[in-house]
């Protein structure tokens, strides 16, 4: 059974991506998780002439966003509706073609929430606790989640939060912490009875283990699996579903003042609420008919909610269809290190189009040929360089102008004439191979093996300039036109066919080369033929399809994250921890005296040092000082007076002697700074 054959199990598909959190801008690790993957995923679809629906929107409750909006003196909404709209632009830009981008502030979204909660609520899913919680008694506030800061018990990481440590990815209660500490006042804070809602997933084991560990044991992802295997085996535990909060889906129940839905249990709700949003009362067959495929992108720190808490909240309704699969993908670092919003590591993608406009299609590529498909991956500028320059330019590009131009040359730009290939054997194998393209990629995409689809998507375009290659056209002309008609034709049906097939990657580049080609749009079917661009065509005027990328360019990029590493090693800057006790009498034995600077230049052949000329009192003394980098006019430090250890044993640096030590204090950034008195005194007098 072929892929175009493959049993209509499914007549339309539903897919979502992860919500991202409207507390700060999008960067290229969303990208390259979550939001390209699923782009390719539904472009392919739509391709193939499925019906889909392609859902995303803003995360916009959870207490990330109120730390930051109690930190920058403004309202939760302030920082959503800022953030809304960066993120929501950043993903036009990049083409995500979403069916609906909305947002879970919106107030459909939070009565569609609201009465999901009320109808499980009203047929007794939710199992009523009291327990005790921390709160806060000089904030007067509970402390959900990542208002608690406090050390791991697994890990000993001292920053875990309430929820979860994220050095070690273990998802924690607030209770589970070693010294906890209040996020809003820094006060240990004391246990208080509270009243909340929980969903018993104890009691979804035994469906769950039969749903996930045998019907999806070949089908999953390994790390997607994996991680279900371990959570079910550990044993699942009741989920609270309820926070003492103030900003969020207020719970709509009698008695629960001052409460609002966990923002786990609403923003997957989104999914849901936005279909609503954009298909009023036709939006159940996309979340209750059998045939409806649900697909999950997701980063790897959202399985636990889209494969079994999500899942058990469908189940519990009882009316919804589960995720066929959630191809979670591992994570994207960024040179080597964590990408991070906070330290400010990341590229963010509103910056990218600032410094490299209209080159969207690069970063896509990148990103989807280095996915972090199976494990955790590295993002470097090098390697965006080097795929831009080698791949982009060299292989892609170069084919599809090579074509063109010489199509121009010979033809007049008209698609030429190919006459009969039937006994020539070049031709002969490339339309066969051709014709095996769209369903190695298709089935490649079908199983999310997106840098594997990405990667045969290009091998078409290496077919395509070993063939020139072979054939020469640039030569052939002057000795058989008529057969270098043949070879343009036929390069340009590969031309055509790559329009079709690297439209899901490279949307932007696909509807260049549509326009160039003259090509109407296709579907996938389509592609894989050798006549999809009828003879006599005229084409347009050959665009540059990419360009290369300067070294000068990725210096700037580089060089951009060397300054973020240094801000962030002078944010990170602590006072040096006290040393031992001394006595006073060992203190008395350094003799620290002040002196007055006569004379002072560059020690030659020695960059680091100053010879001073140092007005002891006593006649005069040379001291030699490594502080060269910081005083480049060492002259201008005559008559200047400077502390020195007056008693230390004479000792000879690059050939000067040195008869003492000249006191400095060392600046967080490296920087040496001389210490003088803060008013004249006389040369030779004691300090102490
Ligand atoms: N905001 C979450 C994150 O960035 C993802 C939420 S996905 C949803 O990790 F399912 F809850 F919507
Ligand atoms: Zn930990």
């Amino acid at each position: 059974m072929t892929y175009t054959e493959k049993d209509h199990k499914f007549k339309r598909y539903t897919v979502t991506s992860a919500l991202p959190y409207a507390n700060g801008p999008v960067h290229i690790g969303h990208l390259a998780g979550v939001y390209v993957p699923a782009d390719i995923y539904v472009r392919y679809l739509r391709a193939q002439g499925e019906e889909v629906m392609f859902i995303g929107g803003s995360d916009e409750h959870g207490v990330p966003i109120t730390i930051k909006a109690r930190k920058e003196g403004c309202t939760p909404q302030d920082i959503v509706d800022r953030y809304h709209k960066i993120i929501k632009d950043s993903f036009a830009e990049f083409g995500i073609s979403f069916d609906i981008y909305s947002r879970t502030s919106s107030k459909e979204h939070h009565e569609t929430a609201a009465a999901y909660f009320e109808k499980l609520y009203k047929e007794g899913k939710f199992v009523e606790k009291t327990s005790m919680q921390y709160y806060d008694e000089e904030a007067h506030q509970f402390l959900a989640d990542r208002y608690i800061t406090g050390t791991c018990p697994h890990c000993g990481n001292e920053h875990a939060y309430g929820d979860q440590c994220e050095a070690c990815g273990t998802s924690l209660n607030a209770t589970d912490l070693i010294n906890p500490k209040s996020a809003l006042s820094g006060a240990k804070p004391v246990l208080k009875e509270t009243k909340h809602w929980f969903l018993p997933l104890d009691q979804d084991e035994t469906w769950l283990r039969q749903w996930i560990l045998e019907s999806h044991k070949d089908d999953w992802k390994t790390n997607v699996y994996g991680q279900c295997k371990s959570w079910i085996d550990a044993g699942l535990q009741p989920r609270a579903v309820t926070r003492d909060l103030d900003w969020g889906v207020k719970v709509p129940i009698e008695g629960a003042d001052g409460k609002v839905l966990y923002v786990w249990f609403d923003a997957p709700i989104g999914y849901i609420s936005f279909t609503k949003q954009l298909k009023g009362n036709d939006w159940e067959k996309w979340w209750k008919s059998l045939d409806t495929k649900l697909v999950h992108f997701i980063g790897k720190d959202n399985i636990v909610f889209h494969c079994i808490i999500f899942p058990s909240m469908l189940h519990a309704d009882g009316s919804y269809i589960l995720p066929d699969n959630v191809p979670a993908n591992e994570f994207l670092n960024l040179e080597g290190d964590k990408i991070s919003t906070s330290r400010n590591w990341a590229v963010w993608l509103h910056e990218y189009l600032k410094d490299f406009p209209g080159k969207q299609d690069v970063l896509r590529y990148t990103l989807c040929s280095n996915a972090p498909e199976t494990k955790d991956n590295d993002f470097t500028w090098k390697d965006f360089q080097l795929k831009n320059n080698s791949e982009l330019v060299a292989i892609l590009g170069n084919f599809v102008n090579r074509t063109i131009v010489l199509t121009h040359k010979f033809f007049d730009g008209r698609v030429p004439k190919r006459t009969e290939n039937g006994e020539l054997k070049t031709e002969n194998d490339v339309i066969r191979e051709l014709a095996t393209f769209p369903e190695r990629i298709g089935r490649s995409i079908e199983t999310y093996r997106f840098r594997e689809a990405l990667a045969e998507m290009m091998n078409l375009a290496r077919l395509g300039n070993k063939y020139l290659t072979e054939t020469e056209p640039w030569k052939l002309f002057k000795t058989d036109p008529e057969r270098t008609a043949t070879v343009l034709n036929l390069a340009l049906q590969i031309c055509a066919n790559l329009a079709v097939l690297c439209a899901p990657f490279l949307p932007f580049t696909a509807d260049k080369m549509h326009r160039m080609l003259n090509l109407q749009a296709l579907g996938w079917r389509d592609a894989g033929r050798a006549d999809i661009l009828s003879e006599g065509t005229q084409l347009e005027k050959p665009e540059l399809l990419f360009e290369k990328i300067e070294d000068a360019e990725i210096e700037a990029q580089v060089n951009k994250l060397l300054e973020t590493k240094r801000q962030n090693e002078l944010n990170a800057w602590q006072p040096a921890t006290v040393k031992s006790t001394v006595a006073f009498d060992d203190f008395g034995k350094v003799d620290i005296r002040v002196g007055t600077v006569l004379e002072c230049s560059k020690v030659p052949k020695a960059d680091k040092l100053l010879q001073f000329k140092i007005d002891d009192g006593m006649g005069g003394r040379t001291i030699v000082s490594g502080i060269a980098k910081f005083y480049p006019e060492p002259e201008k430090l005559v008559g200047m007076q400077v502390c020195f250890i007056a008693n230390f044993a004479p000792r000879k640096l690059k050939g000067v002697e040195s008869q003492g030590m000249i006191l400095s204090a060392e600046d967080k950034d490296g920087r040496l700074v001389l210490i003088t008195p803060s008013q004249l005194v006389t040369a030779g007098v004691n300090v102490g």
